[in-house]
């Protein structure tokens, strides 16, 4: 009886030693052979902070891409103030290489006095990198030699791999505390299973809050031709983009079977482009009009991409009564696997201390 005590007492000493457990690297395979994509991951700071401090940190190009990823107005400005710990998506473009998928080439941070490794991959970039991959990547020698002004890859982890056979997007989601894999399955509109096999996990009781779970968002169809520069085109689900230099603007959501909904941006300048070109199927028919409507099928004056000097535009006809694709049916008799349930196991711990100790002072 004694032993066992004593066993019980070293574990509880062990986990006020080490509060913080290492968080489990996260796992994004990436096997498609050089495949390019936009992935988004989610930033959060203790302290709050600001959509344009974390578009600067990011170099994400425009703040209307953050914008879009939370599907946040698009009048919203960079001053728009984040609070503590609250999550932002955050989009990047993404690069599969040898197997694992790495942000492209951005976001470089530029190295300040008083900086480490250790603190660049915890503090500034929220633990979304552990700091030896930033010193692999960046091919530092040794890792207690930086230097002040020098420039570093942070190169944060995604996949341009389908799941199931069908494109998705994927994210990196921070796990809040009292987070359930089957919870976030059901958030996002994917099964438990997919996220177990995704993340390598066996047990979903080992989910801990601040981990970095790979997930597949389900993303619109479209009609964007494979010569378009924004092939493929994924937009996610409760997201927006601004595509075709800023001229068109196409949006998804649960509504309309999950196809990508396009029209002409009224908001934004184009980037690349004096005006935006026409972008009609046949005159008075614009992209967005719906042309014809019967009982189930819809025909509509669709994006299909753009180039160098044109936008491109194709009339489609949609099934607005085909069953919405089902991949989140509820499982019944899952087991409920929440974060609580590491905090009972522990304070069962802690009783048979307090007991332990009530036992040595007898
Ligand atoms: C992938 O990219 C690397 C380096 O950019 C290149 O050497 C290699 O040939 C590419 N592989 C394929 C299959 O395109
Ligand atoms: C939050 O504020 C504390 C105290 O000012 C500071 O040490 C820490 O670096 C800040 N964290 C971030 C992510 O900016
Ligand atoms: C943003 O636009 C909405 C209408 O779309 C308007 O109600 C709101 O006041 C605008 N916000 C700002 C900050 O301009
Ligand atoms: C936020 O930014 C907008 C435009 O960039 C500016 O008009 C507004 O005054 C700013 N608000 C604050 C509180 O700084
Ligand atoms: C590719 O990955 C394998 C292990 O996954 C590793 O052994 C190999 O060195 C890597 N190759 C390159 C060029 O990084
Ligand atoms: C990495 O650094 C080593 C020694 O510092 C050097 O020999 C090697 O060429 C470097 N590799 C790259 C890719 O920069
Ligand atoms: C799509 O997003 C909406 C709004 O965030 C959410 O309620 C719904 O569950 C999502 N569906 C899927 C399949 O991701
Ligand atoms: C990811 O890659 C590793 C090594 O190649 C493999 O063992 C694992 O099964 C892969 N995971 C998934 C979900 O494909
Ligand atoms: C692009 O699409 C066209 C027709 O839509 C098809 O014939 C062609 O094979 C496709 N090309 C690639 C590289 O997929
Ligand atoms: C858009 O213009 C910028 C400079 O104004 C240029 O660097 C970029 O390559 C252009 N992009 C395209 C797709 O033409
Ligand atoms: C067609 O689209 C144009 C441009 O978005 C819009 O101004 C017009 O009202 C639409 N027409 C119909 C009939 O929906
Ligand atoms: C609707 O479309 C389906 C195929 O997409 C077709 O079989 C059917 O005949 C169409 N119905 C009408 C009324 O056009």
């Amino acid at each position: 009886m004694g032993m066992v005590k004593l066993v019980v007492m070293m574990m509880v000493v062990i986990a006020v030693l080490n509060p913080a457990q290492a968080q489990p690297e996260a796992k994004f395979n990436c096997t498609t052979t050089n495949a390019t994509c936009r992935a988004v991951i989610d930033y959060t700071n203790p302290n709050g902070t600001t959509l344009s401090y974390i578009q600067t940190l990011f170099n994400v190009k425009q703040l209307i891409d953050i914008l879009g990823a939370n599907n946040l107005p698009s009048n919203t400005t960079g001053n728009y103030s984040v609070g503590p710990n609250k999550a932002i998506k955050v989009p990047f473009p993404c690069k599969c290489n040898n197997g694992t998928g790495l942000s492209d080439q951005v976001p470089v941070y530029t190295i300040k006095t008083g900086d480490t490794l250790y603190d660049i991959a915890t503090t500034v970039f929220a633990g979304l990198v552990k700091y030896p991959k930033i010193q692999e990547v960046n091919n530092i020698s040794d890792g207690n030699t930086i230097h002040v002004g020098d420039k570093l890859w942070i190169p944060l982890p995604c996949s341009c791999d389908e799941v199931g056979g069908v494109s998705v997007v994927h994210y990196g989601h921070l796990v809040e505390l009292g987070n359930s894999i089957e919870g976030i399955a059901e958030e996002y509109g994917t099964t438990q299973q997919i996220l177990l096999t995704l993340n390598g996990i066996t047990d979903p009781k080992t989910l801990q809050a601040g981990q970095l779970l790979h997930v597949p968002l389900k993303a619109c169809s479209s009609n964007v031709r494979n010569d378009s520069l924004d092939y493929p085109l994924l937009v996610a689900n409760a997201s927006y983009i601004y595509t075709a230099h800023n001229c068109i603007k196409c949006m998804c959501d649960s509504t309309n079977n999950f196809k990508l909904e396009c029209e002409e941006s009224s908001e934004l300048k184009p980037t690349n482009w004096s005006i935006c070109p026409t972008t009609q199927c046949s005159s008075n028919v614009y992209i967005g009009n719906i042309t014809a409507t019967d009982s189930c099928n819809q025909t509509t004056c669709d994006y299909a991409g753009y180039t160098s000097n044109n936008i491109s535009t194709v009339l489609a006809t949609h099934n607005t009564c085909a069953a919405a694709p089902n991949g989140s049916g509820p499982s019944s008799g899952a087991t409920r696997s929440t974060l609580q349930g590491w905090f009972w196991s522990n304070l069962f711990i802690v009783i048979h201390l307090i007991f332990f100790s009530i036992y040595l002072v007898w």
